[in-house]
């Protein structure tokens, strides 16, 4: 068998890029519109940084890290997730101290070694936000609204927002001790795994996807209202309050929400408002975004206590669910340039030609093997090229391009003279060939 892309990884040729590149431009357009700033962290960091604030006990940090030692011994992680390196490059850069708000954008691969299917991969590629230095709940109402806005503009727009509230680590505690409480008595039915979380973080009981712990979830929810994270008996006064104004001003900014669902996220940094976006369309995998505030995460990593919010999106999911919503992102319209020259001693001229209007930022590309006038058209068309101006024989004698549009199925005779400045003109509005 010949070499293959590893499983759970993916290569995007062209064709998928002009779909991607569509989600990452209306995702970078909204985020800048809402004042988030782009930045990029690198795809490596130290395994000790996940550790710290995704969680020991979660699946990401127990099971699906791609983890490594370099050559001096160190402990090197692919990173799962974007968060936990954003605050550390908030850290390390000193914003606390110079900037102390910020509002960021990234954008790029996440590896987590899950078993692969449809809408899950081991590289998978996201977009988020991180809004670091604020505990107003202005903030968390932003992110939301930002994250729907992006995925309706991808044309996601069967979408359901599962909202709920974390508490605070008192709450937490409290919430913790009280599930312990409840499930001591079905201790021993839980799952290896879960007896195991029993003590060391009993909210990854409520996360398991074994069948029999999730029938013991699933009852426990029904009986036990107050056990909802979210719910008015798990929370405190102040975190009630908090929850009680994002979804107030939620309202008011026409979003629906359901904040009866429970879910548990799988990250342990999150306190407070928490949400996932799930999309129709997308069978198990259907969370296309999620996110939450994380207002302990910058002091754990050795920062000052200050509150945070964000979320991030799978590409994968966003595009998988607009193309299942029958909305599928339309193809990028022609642009550009393509030089079609009918006989090889001519390729000279053309040359010339194409690197005059690319002086110009006229983008275009043309054929070097001679093929046939055909063949370089099917070519055209597949780069998806607005123009072709043709260059043979009877062309030269002529000293004038036969010029092909299309877009709108016309042709017309160009003097060579008026050949780069109209064409320039023309191209104007859309630059490149791809
Ligand atoms: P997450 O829920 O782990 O949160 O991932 C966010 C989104 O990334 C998911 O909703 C899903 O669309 C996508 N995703 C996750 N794992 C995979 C996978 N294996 N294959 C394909 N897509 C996947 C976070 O990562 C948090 N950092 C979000 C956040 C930002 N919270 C606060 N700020």
């Amino acid at each position: 068998m010949g070499l293959q892309a590893l499983r759970g990884t993916t290569d995007l040729l062209p064709d998928d890029l002009l779909r991607w590149s569509r989600v990452e431009h209306v995702a970078r357009r909204l985020a800048r519109l809402y004042g988030y700033q782009e930045l990029r962290t690198p795809l490596i960091e130290d395994a000790s940084l996940f550790l710290r604030s995704v969680g020991e006990t979660t699946d990401i940090v127990q099971k699906e890290m791609f983890r490594f030692a370099d050559r001096g011994g160190h402990e090197i992680v692919l990173r799962p997730e974007g968060t936990a390196a954003i605050v550390r490059a908030y850290l390390e850069h000193a914003l606390h101290k110079t900037e102390g708000f910020v509002k960021w954008f990234y954008l790029g691969p996440m590896f987590r070694a899950e078993r692969p299917q449809a809408g899950r991969y081991r590289q998978f590629h996201q977009y988020g936000v991180e809004a670091i230095g604020s505990s107003s709940a202005w903030v968390d109402v932003e992110v939301i609204v930002l994250c729907l806005a992006i995925l309706r503009d991808c044309g996601v727009v069967k979408t359901t927002l599962w909202l709920s509230s974390m508490g605070c680590r008192d709450d937490q505690t409290q919430f913790a001790a009280r599930l312990r409480l409840k499930l001591l008595p079905v201790r021993s039915k839980l799952c290896q795994t879960c007896q195991g979380r029993f003590d060391r973080n009993v909210f990854r009981v409520l996360d398991c996807k074994s069948p029999d712990c999730q029938a013991i979830v699933a009852d426990l929810m029904a009986s036990e209202r107050g056990l909802r994270p979210g719910s008015f008996e798990s929370l405190c006064e102040s975190c009630l309050l908090h929850f009680d104004e994002v979804r107030q001003e939620l309202r008011n900014a026409k979003i629906v929400f359901d904040d009866t669902k429970f879910f548990a996220r799988g990250l342990d940094y999150y306190t407070r408002t928490v949400f996932e976006v799930r999309a129709e369309g997308l069978g198990a995998q259907d969370a296309v975004a999620a996110g939450g505030r994380y207002d302990h995460l910058v002091e754990d990593l050795g920062g000052p206590s200050v509150g945070a919010v964000g979320f991030a999106a799978g590409i994968e999911r966003v595009l998988l669910a607009a193309g299942h919503q029958a909305q599928p992102l339309p193809a990028a319209s022609r642009r550009g340039v393509y030089l079609a020259v009918t006989q090889s001693d001519l390729l000279g001229q053309g040359f010339q030609f194409l690197q005059q209007l690319r002086e110009r930022g006229a983008s275009g590309t043309m054929d070097y093997d001679s093929k046939s006038l055909k063949a370089q058209l099917r070519e055209a068309d597949k780069a998806h090229c607005r123009f072709v101006a043709i260059l043979g024989a009877s062309e030269m004698s002529q000293r004038a391009i036969t010029l092909k549009d299309m877009e709108q199925g016309s042709q017309e005779t160009i003097a060579f003279d008026a050949f780069v400045e109209t064409l320039v003109q023309r191209t104007n509005a859309s630059p490149s060939c791809h």
